[in-house]
C-alpha cells in the first residue's frame, strides 16, 4: 500500500488550514472552468464510481468533473462487483487499483470506506455514508464563501434529522470557528459519542436543541435535509411525527432575518422538511448549492491526486 496516497474519507482530515486552502483552490478551480481553461490534469486516467445508493448530483457532477479533467469515469453499481460478497473488500481494492487512478464511492458503511482505502493503492473519495456526507459540506462551505465572502465566525443553523450531513456539518464546526446550532428531536440527535470525540479541541462550538426558533435565531444559515435518508425511508412517518417543529419554513427565516442564506443539500421532499415558499425564495441558494458540488469535487480530486 502507497503510504502517502491522499484519501477524502471525512472533511476532519484536511485539517483547518487544509480545508481553507482547499476552499481558496475550489474558487480559483471555478474561475479557470468558466474561462474555458479546466487544466487537463487527468488525461489518460480513469476514476471509478461504486454507487450502492440512488444519486444525482454527486453522480453526475463527479462524471462531468472528471471529464472536463481530460479523464474518463467509470460508473459501478453492486451489481457488477457487489463488493463484500463477491470478494472480500481488500481484494476488490487492490484489484481496482491495478486499473483506476480514483475510486469514488457511496455505500451505507463507513467502515467499508474505510477499509476499502486502506488497501487501495489509489485515492478513495467518499461520496456519502450512512455517517458521514464530506463531499456535500466541503462544496457548502464554498457556496457559503461565495456568499457571504468567509466561512468562519458564522452561526450555522441546521433543522431536522440528525444524519450524515448533520455530522459533517459537525466535523466542520470541529476545524473551523462556527457556531453550530443544530436542532432536532432527542430521538433523531446526531449521537452524543460521535459529538463528543468531534468536539474535542474543537475550533467552533456544537448545540443540540430541541427549540427552532432558539436556533434560527441571527442565524447566517437555515440548513436542512430530508427526514429519512437513504436506506431508512420506511421510517418516514415515525420521523415526520418528531420533526414537524423543525420544518425550513417562512417563519424560521423571519427568525433568522433577511440576510440569511436558506440552503438544502437536495434532493428535497418538499412540504416535508422544507416549504415551496423557503426553497423558492429569494433567501435560498440551494441551486448554487448543486452548481458547486462540481466545483467543490474537483477540487477534492486534484487535492487526493497531489495536483492541487
Ligand atoms: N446532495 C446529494 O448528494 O445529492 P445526490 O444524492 O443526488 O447525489
Ligand atoms: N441524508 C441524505 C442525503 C442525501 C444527499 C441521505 O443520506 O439520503
Amino acid at each position: 500500500m502507497a503510504e502517502t496516497t491522499s484519501h477524502f474519507l471525512a472533511l476532519t482530515g484536511l485539517g483547518r488550514e487544509g480545508l481553507l486552502d482547499l476552499i481558496d483552490y475550489a474558487v480559483r478551480l471555478k474561475d479557470q472552468t468558466r474561462a474555458g481553461a479546466c487544466p487537463q490534469s487527468m488525461t489518460g486516467m480513469t476514476a471509478g464510481l461504486i454507487f450502492h445508493k440512488a444519486s444525482l448530483r454527486t453522480r453526475v457532477s463527479f462524471e462531468v468533473g472528471v471529464n472536463q479533467f481530460g479523464g474518463q469515469a467509470m460508473f459501478i453499481t453492486d451489481r457488477e462487483i457487489q463488493l463484500g460478497v463477491r470478494e472480500s473488500i481488500p481484494d476488490a481494492a487492490r484489484v481496482l487499483s491495478r486499473y483506476l487512478s480514483l475510486i469514488v464511492i457511496r455505500t451505507f458503511h463507513q467502515a467499508d470506506v474505510e477499509e476499502l482505502s486502506r488497501w487501495s493503492d489509489v485515492p478513495v473519495i467518499n461520496a456519502l455514508t450512512d455517517l458521514l456526507h464530506p463531499c456535500q459540506i466541503f462544496s457548502d462551505l464554498l457556496t457559503i464563501r461565495e456568499k457571504l465572502g468567509r466561512v468562519e465566525g458564522l452561526r450555522i443553523a441546521y433543522l431536522g434529522d440528525g444524519n450524515n450531513v448533520a455530522r459533517s456539518w459537525i466535523n466542520a464546526a470541529r476545524l473551523l470557528e462556527i457556531d453550530l446550532q443544530i436542532a432536532t428531536s432527542p430521538k433523531t440527535h446526531p449521537g452524543n459519542d460521535f459529538l463528543q470525540a468531534a468536539m474535542e479541541g474543537a475550533r467552533g462550538g456544537v448545540t443540540v436543541t430541541d427549540d427552532p426558533s432558539a436556533a434560527a435565531r441571527g442565524a447566517d444559515v437555515l440548513y436542512t435535509d430530508v427526514w429519512a435518508s437513504m436506506g431508512e425511508k420506511e421510517q418516514i412517518a415515525e420521523r415526520t411525527a418528531l420533526l414537524e417543529p423543525f420544518r425550513l419554513d417562512a417563519a424560521r427565516i423571519a427568525e433568522a432575518g433577511e440576510r440569511c442564506l436558506v440552503m438544502h443539500c437536495l434532493p428535497a421532499e418538499r412540504g416535508r422538511e422544507i416549504t415551496d415558499e423557503a426553497m423558492d425564495g429569494p433567501q435560498s441558494v440551494v441551486f448554487d448549492q448543486a452548481e458547486n458540488r462540481l466545483h467543490g469535487q474537483k477540487a477534492i480530486i486534484m487535492w487526493c491526486l497531489g495536483k492541487t
